[in-house]
């Protein structure tokens, strides 16, 4: 995609060697969310060059987003492109409709690079659950993160449920999606929702420096960790051991190469 293709649709992409920043631009409103965001981060994922190995996900200015923009629930907004739009589709078709909503959010789990969502202020409903498709999450002491799709009678369908129970447990990921609340920055730490958090001025540094840390080892060594940890709590110790072995030998056969 060209950065005009992104731009038209309030997104930026900033490549520096292996590390990929991919910028909500839409200050304006906040950075709230559209269908077309979502299906141009999906076709962005797809498309970055193989040897990234560090994505981060950030919002321009002081909010990460807003979550989806209010504009596509107006029926006023005509289009498939809009939420309103999937009312004129068959239960099939806007299942699928939504699938390829979500390929905007699934593209943060690839192995091939680490994720970091880089927060501050708001991250509501859309923008909470676009900071929960990353690994990780390194946030501002101004952070609000809410997932306030109860709020207006939705349930959140972009990818973080399935990573907000695995941060928080069951009890609490229902409270804080039934009930909307903010969660802080200090919360979000205690209870494993966010890695750090850190001061506005000393946030950018502290996720450049997670990011060379992540891109310390050599190269394939954070992906083979990263594939094996991801389906780690669903599979048996036999398959997971089993998958332990495959990795370490080709870890072996990656390192004798580069060792000549
Ligand atoms: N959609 C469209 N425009 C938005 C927006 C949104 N979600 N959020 C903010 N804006 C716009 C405002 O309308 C305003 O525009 P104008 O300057 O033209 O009036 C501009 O952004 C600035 O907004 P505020 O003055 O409210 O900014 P703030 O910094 O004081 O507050 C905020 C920021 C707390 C994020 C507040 O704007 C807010 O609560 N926004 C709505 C959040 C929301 O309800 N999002 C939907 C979440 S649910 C979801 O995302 C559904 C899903 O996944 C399916």
């Amino acid at each position: 995609m060209t950065p005009e293709d992104l731009a038209a649709v309030g997104l930026r992409l900033d490549l520096d060697g292996p590390i990929a920043t991919v910028t909500l631009d839409r200050p304006e409103v906040r950075n709230a969310q559209t269908p077309a965001m979502w299906i141009a981060l999906g076709e962005l994922g797809r498309s970055l060059p193989d040897d990234v190995r560090v994505v981060v996900v950030t919002g321009e200015g002081g909010t990460f987003s807003a979550g989806l923009d209010r504009a596509m629930l107006d029926p006023g907004t005509a289009g498939q492109e809009s939420v309103v739009g999937l009312l004129t589709l068959g239960d099939d078709e806007a299942s699928a409709r939504i699938d390829a909503f979500q390929q905007g959010f699934t593209w943060l789990r690839d192995p091939r690079f680490v994720s970091i969502a880089k927060v501050r202020g708001h991250a509501i409903g859309a923008g909470f659950q676009l900071a929960l498709s990353c690994d990780l999450r390194i946030v501002c002491d101004d952070v609000k993160l809410s997932m306030k799709e109860s709020a207006l009678g939705l349930v959140p369908d972009l990818t973080g449920t399935k990573p907000l129970v695995e941060h928080v447990g069951y009890a609490r990921a229902l409270e804080i999606c039934a009930t909307a609340r903010v969660v802080g920055a200090e919360e979000a730490v205690r209870i494993g929702l966010a890695q750090a958090s850190y001061a506005p001025a000393d946030l950018d540094a502290a996720v450049a420096e997670l990011a060379a840390a992540l891109l310390a080892p050599m190269p394939g060594v954070v992906s083979e960790t990263k594939a094996l940890l991801q389906g780690a709590a669903e599979r048996d110790l036999d398959k997971q051991r089993r998958l332990e072995r495959e990795a370490q030998v080709r870890r072996f056969r990656a390192l004798a190469e580069a060792l000549g």
